[in-house]
């Protein structure tokens, strides 16, 4: 166990940046998904992308529990960081949050790992679980972070991007899932009676 400083504003920039390349990565996983990713760019560069921005978030993940778990300063074990709610001291419900964010960015990698070896149908159920990784991510850093707490508008206009543009992403999506629906409706193939 280390005391001082340094491990805290360790954390505290780690995440950050893993926020930033979280909401970058959900972006372009929606991006990659929506038929059209983002019309200048060809679909296996956004998804390309998406996975190593995904790989490069687990790596910076691991930094950052590393410092919460190795600052004395905070009673924080490193069975905290995996089972949410298990004991822990230090703002339990935030932390248990950030606890639920990595639990469920771990499950959504391995499967993406393991993608060729799984039905598409359960690999995209377990997917989703991304966007409610997201949300507690976000959630965590609103109540957790010093930053935030301490009312640093840098820190304020970041998180406030990152809703932003995501939510303006997902909008945008839904927009254009209903038009295509409009305009290009299931065809429905009549059924044979048997007389
Ligand atoms: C996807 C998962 C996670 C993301 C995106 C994330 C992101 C963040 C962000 C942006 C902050 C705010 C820093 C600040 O304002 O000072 C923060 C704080 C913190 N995080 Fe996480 N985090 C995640 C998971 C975890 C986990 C699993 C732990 C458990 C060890 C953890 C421990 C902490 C602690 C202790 C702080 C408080 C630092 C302070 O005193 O300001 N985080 N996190």
């Amino acid at each position: 166990m280390i005391d001082g400083p340094f491990l805290w504003y360790l954390n505290r920039g780690t995440g950050f940046v893993i926020l930033g390349l979280f909401t970058l990565t959900t972006v372009l996983g929606v991006l990659a998904t929506g038929g059209r990713a983002g019309r200048g760019l060809p679909r296996f560069v956004t998804q390309a992308v998406h996975r190593n921005l995904a790989l490069l978030s687990v790596v910076m993940l691991g930094a950052h529990v590393a410092t919460a778990v190795l600052d004395s300063y905070v009673d924080i074990r490193w069975w905290q960081a995996l089972v949410p709610y298990v004991g822990s001291t230090y703002l339990p419900l935030w932390l248990g949050l950030g606890t639920l964010a990595l639990d469920l960015v771990l499950v959504v990698t391995v499967t993406s790992l393991l993608r060729t070896r799984m039905r598409h149908r359960a690999w995209r159920a377990v997917h989703v679980l991304a966007y409610a990784g997201w949300v507690a991510a976000v959630a965590h850093t609103l109540g957790i972070g010093t930053d935030i707490r301490t009312g640093a508008s840098w820190a304020q206009l970041t998180v406030a991007t990152c809703v932003g543009v995501v939510a303006a992403t997902v909008a945008l999506r839904l927009g254009r899932l209903a038009l295509d629906r409009r305009t290009h409706p299931r065809r429905v193939v009549p059924v044979r009676s048997a007389s």
